[in-house]
């Protein structure tokens, strides 16, 4: 399992809490956030997120900014990402159950580091269950072509 990792400035140490957490669990992570000092700006890195995602360099992805809003526009705008802002276990559970949400998305400045992870780990053990939800996941992506 691969993840693409993204963040922008508010969220170098999340991102880095959330990195670690999942190396020791064996996932291998493609790190495209920002790293530096400073502030930059988060379209960039939700973008790179969501086109290595979809472009199959990473299975899933996780974009972080200050409240995980922006980073996951950014991210929706490209072509089959389904990113969603989750900020406790259940809509995350549902956004892969339902949604088939492949870029999970954290406000930094919203959610402490053990809900992170927390969040992550259900995230990523959940999986998509199709059927009626295919359909309705099918219809939002047939708004990209229209
Ligand atoms: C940066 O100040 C902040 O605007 C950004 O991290 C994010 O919250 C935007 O949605």
């Amino acid at each position: 399992m691969k993840i693409a990792m993204g963040n922008d400035h508010t969220a170098v140490e999340l991102k880095e809490a959330i990195r670690k957490h999942l190396e020791e669990k064996g996932i291998e992570i493609i790190d495209l956030g920002f790293n530096g000092t400073g502030s930059c700006d988060y379209p960039v890195y939700g973008e790179k997120v969501g086109r290595a995602v979809v472009d199959g360099e990473a299975d899933l992805g996780i974009a972080i900014c200050g409240t995980g809003l922006g980073i996951s526009l950014a991210a929706n705008k490209v072509k089959g990402v389904r990113a969603c802002v989750c900020s406790e276990p259940y809509t995350a559970k549902l956004s892969r159950l339902h949604n088939d949400c492949n870029v999970l998305c954290f406000g930094a400045r919203v959610i402490g580091v053990e809900m992170a992870k927390m969040i992550t780990d259900i995230w990523l053990e959940s999986g998509f269950e199709g059927g009626r939800h295919k359909r309705r996941v099918d219809m939002i992506m047939d708004i990209e072509g229209r």
